[in-house]
């Protein structure tokens, strides 16, 4: 059996504690995210010349530009180009051209539409940019193909007209309208260059200005005002300004939105058309669609929307006379439909999307090339389309971009959904792991039989397995195909019923919530609106099937885990909160919740909390901290005011589940330290922004009373200070004066931690008490822990910190350090952090015994510890950590942009068996070995039995 045995151990140890390539996409999952997309600059480009794939570009209302591949929704390249100054951004891109140019603000920039690498940047003082667009005129003096940009920036008592050069974003010429009116848009033709203000006039109304241009030295040729008074208030009561397009357009209505106006930009001529009100309902939207291509044919379509339905016309240009003449329509449908233009050479094809169906026409005539049902409609609204055709033959193939009113977009390739992005996760603002209802009821069942009379439990727990029977049968049937599943599957171990796969449950900014699947790389299960936009999230609680979330004006929506039903609603009520306080337990690996509290602005509570036993602690809007008691929410028992000039920055407490293995520390002499083990501990940070000193202060939760501070000075008060308390040690980062030489400055990394005395095999003061208190002193008051502290600079500023929580904390524990700059999440493992490491010299024998090493000033984060590992998470606001069933094994989840969550084993997976463990090989192993036994027994006695006869 010794074969067999070392089988066992070899598959049980394991090398390294990293992430192993195979286990990428296994265990962990990331949304890389952009956020909703803006829908005037999302588009299809063949990146470059010499392949025919396309990918899909977008710039999202979080400023951030990106590249998609259609295929499978998987990010390209992405770049977060959003500026303070704010200001919607733009994206403009041309087939065959290698870039593309996004700008946000006071910022444009040109990036490689195949890999995302900058080509130049630009950034200006005073106004933002108000279009860009890239000029697909040909231009002899461009070497590389790479078109130039024309930008329109809007000043505040001036406009400016800009072209860049395409390869060094070089200034060519510039164009200055300083006449007062409204800079709205730049247009371009094969001849001209057009910049579009709007110039006031009588009665709040605006006429159109047009301002020709020429491409090449930016002088005015010539200028002319249409009349457009009576119609136009401002920019908003223009529908359409084309671009790049064999005849742009301007297009409006007038103020009863009885005719159409055109204008051929760069004619005086304003062509009138009678609009069709025959759907018997008011018109609540028009849109206008044209081809976005210098040699496409001059056509375009309105899209007229009703509450119910809507119809679109399609117009033809004609391009001597400038004369608009209607070519035919697309009847009215019910439902919500959307439009969306795309070109094969000079050819315009309209897709319309609608609930039942996607057609495709051509803009020369209204045969149908194609049309695909739909799957089931959807409940979040469409917005708009984006598609790319393709000619395939006499007939088309078409795949379209749905651009959701939530922000998420999805990929409907004829028909049927081949992806979804969902964008809207990009705000998330609280999260949760799922409670599935039926672990609930056994918890629930075996808490009845813990508090009934010995014969009531025995006889409920009979009743119990009596009613399990009932899935005998069923178990039975199932038995084969789980020992052979079992035995032949690849994967050796499926965790998913120690709940290492618990769903997770997101709340948005935007008022939706997400439910993901954690096993199936993050996939989203459901999503819902639950509620309107700004959602401000104070709290999210999940418990048998059902998700509460609690927001800041007192409302609350519970959510159906596993379907995402709204299950119920309360209406606002009460003053608004800063916070909601959970009092929550925890049995096993599950939180039991004790009850619910707001927390007001000026720290109070709302009311008191006679009926949970506890103690809460509050920060106050004007920098206090306070300790309030069950039966007064008036007046608080104690109150921390940090020393003046310093403003309290952040208060963080133990988490709730943090179980202590062991209440000692053993050392290498067999000797034992004490931990401080104190469940009320609060640190709060303080910040002096003036005198750049940092306070970090740890009070004791009940009393008030402050056990330790430390004060750094010549911290920098603008960069992340982040900090944590879990057992008996906290941790806190900043940017600030090295210890002993404030000529150097860096990012530090500093610990603590307590103990009950610094002489081992003593318990200082305590040593006899029985218990203690920390309000009621009797004689001795509350000692004072004794700190051993130990800083370490590190490379990056850190902007959150929390630890891995297992069930029973027998575990190392880590901590999880969020590195925004490098856009990753480091797991420290504790020991590593340890503040007894020996300084100035090599461990005694003693130390090493105890896993001490000597300390170096300098901590490198080793590439071992990157939980995201090669993974670029960006924009991540809080990481979240939650036990398992398995000792060895935590959840973690990080989200505030993008969305990532991992399972942790800081002291590796020791509860469970390898993915190298084969069951085959180690049931064939005792089969032979059972065969050989057979074999070899008969020959073994036979031979025996003659040595005894031999013998005697
Ligand atoms: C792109 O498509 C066109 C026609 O569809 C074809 O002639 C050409 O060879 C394709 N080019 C590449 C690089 O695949
Ligand atoms: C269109 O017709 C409906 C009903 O006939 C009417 O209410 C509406 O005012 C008309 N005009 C527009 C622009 O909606
Ligand atoms: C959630 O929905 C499922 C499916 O409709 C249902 O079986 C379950 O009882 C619901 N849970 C709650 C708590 O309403
Ligand atoms: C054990 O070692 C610690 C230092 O590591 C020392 O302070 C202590 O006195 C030693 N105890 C005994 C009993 O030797
Ligand atoms: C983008 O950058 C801005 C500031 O530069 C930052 O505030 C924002 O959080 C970033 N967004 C994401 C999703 O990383």
């Amino acid at each position: 059996m010794r074969l067999q045995a070392a089988l066992f151990v070899a598959a049980c140890v394991s090398p390294a504690a990293a992430i192993y390539p195979d286990e990428v996409n296994q265990i962990d999952f990331h949304h890389a995210l952009l956020g909703a997309p803006s829908f005037d600059s999302t588009f299809f480009l063949k990146p470059s010349s010499a392949s025919n794939a396309s990918l899909l570009y977008t710039i999202s209302e979080n400023s951030i530009l990106g590249a998609i591949n259609p295929r499978d929704g998987a990010l390209v390249w992405r770049h977060n180009i959003s500026r303070p100054a704010g200001g919607a951004g733009l994206l403009r891109g041309l087939d065959g051209n290698n870039a593309v140019v996004g700008a946000a603000g006071d910022y444009i920039s040109s990036w490689g539409a195949q890999d995302g690498k900058l080509i130049w940047e630009t950034q200006f003082d005073g106004g933002s940019v108000a279009d860009i667009e890239l000029l697909e005129m040909e231009d002899a003096t461009a070497a590389s193909g790479v078109r130039d940009t024309i930008a329109l920036i809007a000043g505040k008592s001036f406009g400016t007209v800009r072209r860049f050069d395409g390869d060094s974003g070089a200034v060519k010429w510039e164009y200055i309208d300083d006449s007062g009116d409204v800079p709205f848009q730049v247009s371009s033709s094969p001849t001209e260059i057009f910049y579009i203000s709007l110039q006031s006039g009588l009665l709040k109304s605006s006429k159109v200005k047009i301002t020709s241009l020429d491409p090449v030295t930016g002088q005015q040729v010539r200028q002319h005002i249409l009349n457009t008074e009576g119609d136009i208030t401002g920019p908003e009561s223009v529908l359409f300004v084309g671009a790049n397009s064999a005849s742009p357009l301007i297009a409006w209505t007038d103020k009863s939105q009885k005719t159409l106006k055109v204008n051929v930009i760069g004619t005086k001529r304003v062509s009138s058309v009678t609009i069709d009100n025959t759907s018997g309902e008011e018109i609540q939207e028009i849109t206008v669609h044209a081809p976005h291509k210098l040699s496409s044919l001059p056509h375009f379509l309105v899209h007229y929307k009703t509450e119910s339905g809507a119809w679109a016309e399609v117009y033809h240009v004609d391009l001597k006379s400038a004369v608009v003449s209607k070519a035919y329509h697309l009847p009215y449908l019910q439902g919500q439909s959307v439009i969306a233009t795309s070109n094969i050479d000079a050819n315009v094809y309209f897709t319309r999307i609608s609930d039942l169906e996607a057609v495709v026409v051509s803009s020369a005539s209204h045969g149908i090339l194609g049309r695909w049902d739909m799957d089931a409609p959807s409940s979040d609204r469409s917005v708009a389309a984006v598609t790319e055709v393709v000619s395939k033959g006499k007939s088309v193939a078409v795949r379209s971009v749905i651009l959701r009113k939530s922000g998420d977009w999805q990929l409907i390739r004829n028909g049927q959904v081949e992806w979804t992005r969902p964008e809207s996760l990009i705000d998330a603002v609280a999260a949760t792991w799922a409670e599935v209802e039926e672990q609930e009821e056994l918890a629930h069942e075996l808490e009845v039989e813990g508090h009934e009379s010995l014969l009531g439990a025995y006889i409920h727990r009979v009743k119990r397995h009596a009613r399990d029977l009932q899935h005998l049968p069923q178990w039975l049937q199932e038995l084969p195909q789980r020992i052979i599943s079992s035995i032949l599957a690849d994967e050796v171990t499926n965790l998913d019923s120690f709940g290492v796969s618990k769903p997770v449950i997101v709340a948005t900014n935007s008022g939706r919530v997400y439910s993901l699947d954690t096993g199936r790389q993050g996939a989203v299960i459901w999503s819902t609106q639950a509620a309107e936009k700004p959602w401000d999230v104070k709290n999210i609680y999940a418990r048998a099937g059902v998700v509460t979330i609690d927001s800041g004006d007192g409302s609350s929506v519970v959510v159906n885990a596993s379907t995402g039903a709204i299950v119920s609603r309360s209406a606002q009520q009460g003053p608004k909160l800063q916070s909601i306080v959970n009092f929550e337990g925890h049995d096993g690996s599950s939180p039991v919740r004790l009850g619910l509290l707001g927390v007001q602005e000026d720290g109070s509570p709302v009311a008191p909390f006679d009926d949970i036993t506890g103690f809460l602690v509050t920060t106050s809007a004007d920098g206090r901290v306070l300790g309030w008691v069950e039966s007064d929410n008036k007046t608080p028992v104690w109150e921390f005011v940090p020393p003046s000039g310093q403003k309290i920055v952040k208060a963080t407490a133990r988490p709730a589940h943090d179980p202590v293995a062991s209440i000692g520390k053993v050392l290498g002499n067999r000797s034992v330290l004490y931990k401080y083990l104190n469940s009320n501990l609060v640190l709060v940070t303080a910040v002096n922004e003036k005198e750049h000193v940092a306070g970090f202060y740890l009070l004791d939760g009940v009393s008030g009373k402050v056990l330790h501070s430390i004060s750094q000075a010549g911290v920098d008060p603008l960069q992340p200070i982040a900090s944590v308390v879990s057992e008996n040690w906290f941790a806190y980062s900043f940017f600030g004066d090295v210890v002993g030489d404030s000529s150097a400055k860096g990012y530090q990394l500093a610990v603590s931690e307590l103990f009950e005395s610094s002489i081992p095999n003593d318990r200082g003061p305590l040593d006899a008490a029985g218990n203690y208190s920390s309000l009621h002193r009797t004689g001795n008051s509350l000692p004072l822990p004794h700190v051993v502290s130990q800083s370490f600079m590190i490379a990056e500023p850190i902007s959150h910190m929390a630890v891995t929580q297992t069930r029973q904390g027998i575990t190392t524990r880590q901590l999880l350090c969020t590195l925004s700059s490098s856009n990753s999440i480091v797991a420290i493992p504790r020991p590593v952090l340890d503040p007894r490491r020996p300084v100035d010299r090599d461990p005694t024998s003693a130390e090493a015994e105890e896993g001490l090493f000597r300390y170096v000033p300098f901590l490198d984060f080793d590439g071992r510890w990157y939980l995201t590992h090669s993974r670029d998470v960006t924009g991540i606001k809080n990481v979240l950590s939650r036990p398992t069933l398995l000792e060895s094994t935590s959840l973690i989840l990080a989200y505030g942009g993008d969305v990532f969550g991992t399972r942790a084993t800081p002291s590796q997976a020791f509860d469970v068996l390898g993915k190298s463990f084969s069951k085959l090989q180690l049931v064939l192993t005792v089969v032979a070995l059972a065969i050989g036994v057979a074999f070899l027994a008969p020959i073994t006695r036979k031979k025996q039995v003659n040595m005894l006869w031999r013998a005697t």
